[in-house]
């Protein structure tokens, strides 16, 4: 099974350009924004969390880090105002839901863009949809299994990148088992909600197809 660690690794790889600005929002342990500290010397690093003791904390945590190199920012990220349009956004460890909310105030409450990379579990589909309005693009994407959740991982932006598919489906591989598992447990939930609801219905029959 995928370590805690090693998700935060493999997020904090996924970036194929440098930026000036990257925040860890809904940082809690602040482990990621600590990997990215190293991954990029050269951008100034934003802790961000709601919980003030959080924030309280990582200042300790931080100890060996020369101060220039973060802020720490105790305030609700959809409060968040970037100051130029080289910044990053990761928004991870919660669910689409959330991060949907999020996004949208982000996007409202900003006059700079900003690309993102979102690691968020449940609600896909529908995080896909509002991500789709707000016009973003896919740049890349990935499944991670951590500790029996699946997380699915966006990179995205507003000026690069290509359309998101609706349904996930650039993450399905017959060939890996992870994948199915996945998209069979999609397939489960929506047909459960077939009957009450015509977009369950039409996702249940996409990923009918998709796995048979
Ligand atoms: C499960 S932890 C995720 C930690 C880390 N990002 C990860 O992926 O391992 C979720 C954190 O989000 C914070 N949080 C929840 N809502 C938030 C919001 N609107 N703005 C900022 N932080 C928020 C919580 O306080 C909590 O520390």
């Amino acid at each position: 099974m995928i370590q805690p660690e090693k998700r935060l690794e493999i997020l904090s790889k996924i970036p194929d350009r440098e930026y000036s600005d990257i925040w860890d929002t809904c940082c809690d342990h602040g482990k990621l924004g600590y990997k990215l500290i190293r991954e990029f010397p050269n951008a100034l690093i934003h802790f961000n969390d709601i919980v003030p003791h959080i924030v309280e904390k990582l200042n300790t945590k931080l100890y060996n880090v020369p101060n220039e190199r973060y802020t720490l920012n105790t305030l609700d990220a959809r409060d968040i105002k970037v100051s130029n349009d080289n910044t990053l956004i990761y928004i991870c460890g919660i669910g689409g839901k959330m991060a949907i909310e999020i996004v949208n105030d982000l996007v409202n409450g900003n006059s700079h863009d900003f690309e993102l990379i979102l690691c968020t579990h449940y609600h896909q589909y529908e995080l896909r949809e509002s991500l789709r309005e707000l016009n973003f693009q896919l740049i890349k994407s990935d499944l991670i299994v951590h500790q029996g959740q699946q997380y699915e991982t966006i990179y995205i932006s507003k000026t690069r990148g290509s359309e998101i598919p609706k349904y996930s489906e650039e993450l399905f591989n017959k060939d890996c088992e992870k994948r199915i598992s996945y998209f069979q447990k999609s397939m489960n939930h929506y047909k459960k909600n077939s009957e009450y609801s015509q977009i369950s219905k039409e996702i249940y029959a996409y990923y009918k197809v998709l796995l048979s």
